[in-house]
């Protein structure tokens, strides 16, 4: 496994690889949600490139960026046993050189739900992930489910600029009692981590209304409001149930629809979702 900090040598790299190229982008602080992100692109593809880099213009001032969890070390160790072929780790300064002036800038899907709490977190999103496939060059680039949302912009922005490459979508991996995992998990004390069931419980509950025939948005998302209020550790950002492509809501569930949510328990803000009618 190569351990690459610049654009240079991820080039150089990059350009000696023959066959099919996937690539993982995550912010580090690895867990079995980007593990299974990476041993889908195992299987693909010849070569693995995992990236791993805290993009600060995705953060807001106010958020985590400084505090942000990492341990590269374990995360090197954990890709070398996955047996990845490359990881791009570059610094702030080599992705944003001072000067750094360009954004891309996905409209619509970013406008609601993450994007109103998040004010400018997609745009930040969307130009780190066009400056990796342009430094990277895959054939096929791997995200995960958990943020449906980001992955509704990218894979429209890969549409619209017609970036050449497949993007895949893989399925949440979660604790055993239905917790996404998540870097940020790390936050949550005991407590909290119970109270943080309280997101799965509710995605479980609109599965189950879904499941007995309801097909009215309204209904599924007060009782999920509902049941998240009963929490006394959880503060709901939002509760929506969507079209997954445009993230505009839905009144009537005619066609698969995303059920998604952003709760804070205690100052960690946690997000979850999950799809009716796939
Ligand atoms: P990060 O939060 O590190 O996540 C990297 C990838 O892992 C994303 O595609 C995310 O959806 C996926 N992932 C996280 N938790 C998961 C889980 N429980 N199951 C399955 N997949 C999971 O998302 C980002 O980084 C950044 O925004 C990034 C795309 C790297 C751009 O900076």
């Amino acid at each position: 496994m190569k351990v690459i900090t610049t654009i240079a040598e991820m080039r150089k790299l990059r350009s000696k690889q023959a066959g099919s190229v996937g690539l993982v982008p995550t912010m580090g602080y690895l867990h079995e949600g980007h593990l299974e992100l990476v041993r889908r692109a195992l299987l693909e593809n010849l070569t693995v490139i995992v990236s791993i880099f805290v993009n600060p213009t995705q953060f807001a001032p106010e958020e985590d960026f400084t505090s942000y969890p990492h341990d590269p070390e374990r995360d090197l160790a954990l890709l070398e046993k996955e047996r990845v072929d490359l990881v791009f780790m570059p610094g702030a300064q080599e992705m944003y050189p001072e000067g750094s002036s360009s954004w891309v800038e996905v409209e619509k899907v970013t406008e609601r739900l993450e994007g109103d709490f998040r004010p400018g977190h997609f745009r930040g999103v969307a130009t780190v992930v066009a400056k990796l496939f342009n430094i990277t060059q895959p054939h096929r680039a791997y995200f995960g489910q958990k943020d449906a949302q980001q992955l509704a912009v990218i894979r429209k922005m890969v549409s619209d600029l017609n970036m050449n490459l497949e993007v895949v979508a893989v399925p949440t991996v979660r604790e055993p009692d239905g917790l996404a995992l998540s870097s940020r998990n790390t936050y949550l004390s005991p407590k909290e981590r119970k109270a943080a069931l309280v997101l799965w419980k509710s995605l479980s509950l609109a599965q189950e209304l879904w499941q007995k025939g309801e097909r009215s948005a309204a209904p599924i998302r007060q009782e999920m409001t509902s049941l998240i209020e009963s929490e006394p550790l959880a503060k709901i950002d939002y509760v929506s149930i969507a079209d997954p492509e445009t993230l505009e809501e839905l009144e009537e569930i005619d066609r698969p629809a995303l059920v998604s949510m952003a709760v804070k328990i205690g100052k960690t803000r946690l997000i979850d979702n999950i799809t009716l009618g796939e």
